[in-house]
């Protein structure tokens, strides 16, 4: 066993679940929220518990908020930073156990990723990666969301019993992340085999076994990455604006595979369920669909609500860097504030009747599923091509889709994605 690995998983994982159970039998429903996961738990009561005991909950660990506003605030406030695993408010022991744990692999959810870094290294690396996502480059990517559609939905027709889920939805995001990166076809197999290993880290507590593969996931992403862009730096692959990127020496090689791993960490899981939770949700909810098929100019309008009232990203968390007042509560210095994206989406003083699926709702557009401030989803605007053209596509073409099992929710406390859709006709 790899002992340094298991170390960490203690750390990271394990103590962590054990003490959000204990807080959980103690009544906190923050507590609660994370240690029912995985049961298919209803998230959404928890999270409405949590906002009407205040717009900022304190527990023994962390403060928490399901409320619109000071959730809104606390991730453009630049007095707050993002939480990587050595950055929690611990034992000075335990970050040395973490820091000589690290297995140094491209993590997305680690630094140097950006999503997990403050300015100005964040700064530079979101000027460069921005690169591939310029109004222009969109323009190119919305042409070829549309052929990869058209080929997708194609091929369903061809597959006995498809699986919405392994053969549509996730087959989109896969190819157009691969196609940002400049990756060969051949490689998307291997890189859906080893995302689908590796999104459990986005989730906190997960089982030993889970994360160890997990972990592997992420070193054969790694290994393959960096053997990419030796080629990409040689000369010698596709040229895209991120290839271009690499080939600069812009970033150094880690800094390269870990914001190239978050790409593929931060646009495939999420987009996945985006489209999973728009299939399930228009299946459940025809007088909405009904509306889609008088006037397809609504669909966007439709991604929107999908993406509030089921974000896939549920929470992520900011730290203070100083001491900071908000809501008439002092967060004190390196204390961390778990921003619960998916109930502030529900919060009705924003949203009226928020758990109603609306998709002519006026301000669905508000929400915070793509988070707010400087680390706002760079990927925005392309989750919301992918989302509409793969949605819409879908339902002109099956008008009469029906689904043959229940849909279940993936258990795991960030995306809230259905694992398997199979689709009759
Ligand atoms: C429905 C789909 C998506 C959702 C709901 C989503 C959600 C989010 C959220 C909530 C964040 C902020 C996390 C935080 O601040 O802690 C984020 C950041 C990010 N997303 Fe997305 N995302 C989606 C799709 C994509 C796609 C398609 C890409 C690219 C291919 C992408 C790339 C990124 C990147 C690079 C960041 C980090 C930005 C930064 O730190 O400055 N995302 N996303």
């Amino acid at each position: 066993m790899d002992i340094k690995l298991w170390t960490r998983w203690v750390a990271l994982h394990a103590v962590p679940k054990v003490f959000m159970g204990i807080q959980a039998r103690r009544g906190n429903p923050m507590g609660a929220l994370i240690a029912n996961h995985g049961r298919g738990n209803d998230p959404y009561p928890l999270m409405e518990e949590i906002r009407r005991r205040g717009p900022l909950l304190r527990t023994p660990f962390v403060w928490a908020s399901a409320d619109y506003a000071v959730c809104r605030e606390v991730l453009r406030d630049r007095r707050f930073g993002v939480t990587p695993p050595t950055g929690v408010k611990m034992p000075r022991p335990l970050v040395r156990l973490l820091e000589w744990t690290d297995p140094l692999v491209a993590n997305p959810v680690e630094p140097p990723a950006m999503v997990i870094v403050d300015p100005p290294d964040h700064t530079r690396y979101r000027q460069l990666v921005a690169q591939s996502f310029t109004p222009r480059a969109i323009e190119k990517l919305d042409t070829r969301v549309a052929e990869v559609t058209a080929e997708l939905i194609e091929s369903l027709s061809s597959t006995p019993q498809p699986d919405l889920i392994a053969d549509f939805a996730a087959r989109l995001p896969l190819v157009m992340i691969g196609e940002i990166l400049g990756l060969p076809a051949q490689s998307h197999a291997r890189l859906l085999e080893w995302g689908h290993h590796g999104s459990p880290l986005l989730d906190i507590g997960i089982p030993w076994r889970t994360y160890r593969r997990a972990v592997d996931g992420l070193r054969g992403i790694d290994s393959y990455l960096t053997d990419h862009f030796d080629h990409v730096r040689a000369g010698d692959t596709t040229v895209t604006p991120f290839s271009r990127m690499a080939a600069a020496h812009d970033l150094t090689d880690h800094e390269l595979t870990a914001n190239a791993a978050l790409l593929i960490g931060a646009g495939f899981e999420t987009t996945v369920n985006l489209i999973g939770n728009g299939i399930v949700l228009l299946q459940q909810h025809p007088d909405q669909l009904a509306l889609l098929r008088d006037n397809p100019d609504l669909w966007p309008a439709a991604v929107e609500e999908i993406l509030r009232i089921e974000s896939p990203v549920q929470m992520t968390a900011r730290t203070a860097n100083c001491d900071v007042e908000i809501a008439g509560r002092r967060i004190r210095a390196r204390d961390m504030v778990v921003v619960l994206l998916g109930g502030a989406n529900r919060d009705p003083r924003v949203f009226a009747e928020p758990d109603r699926f609306d998709i002519t709702r006026p301000n669905a557009r508000e929400h915070l599923a793509f988070a707010s401030g400087i680390h706002a989803c760079l990927g925005a605007a392309l989750a919301r091509i992918e989302g509409a053209t793969a949605l819409r596509a879908l339902f002109e073409a099956y008008p009469d889709l029906r689904l043959t099992e229940t849909p279940r929710p993936r258990g795991l406390v960030s995306p809230v994605a259905r694992p398997n859709l199979p689709l009759s006709m």
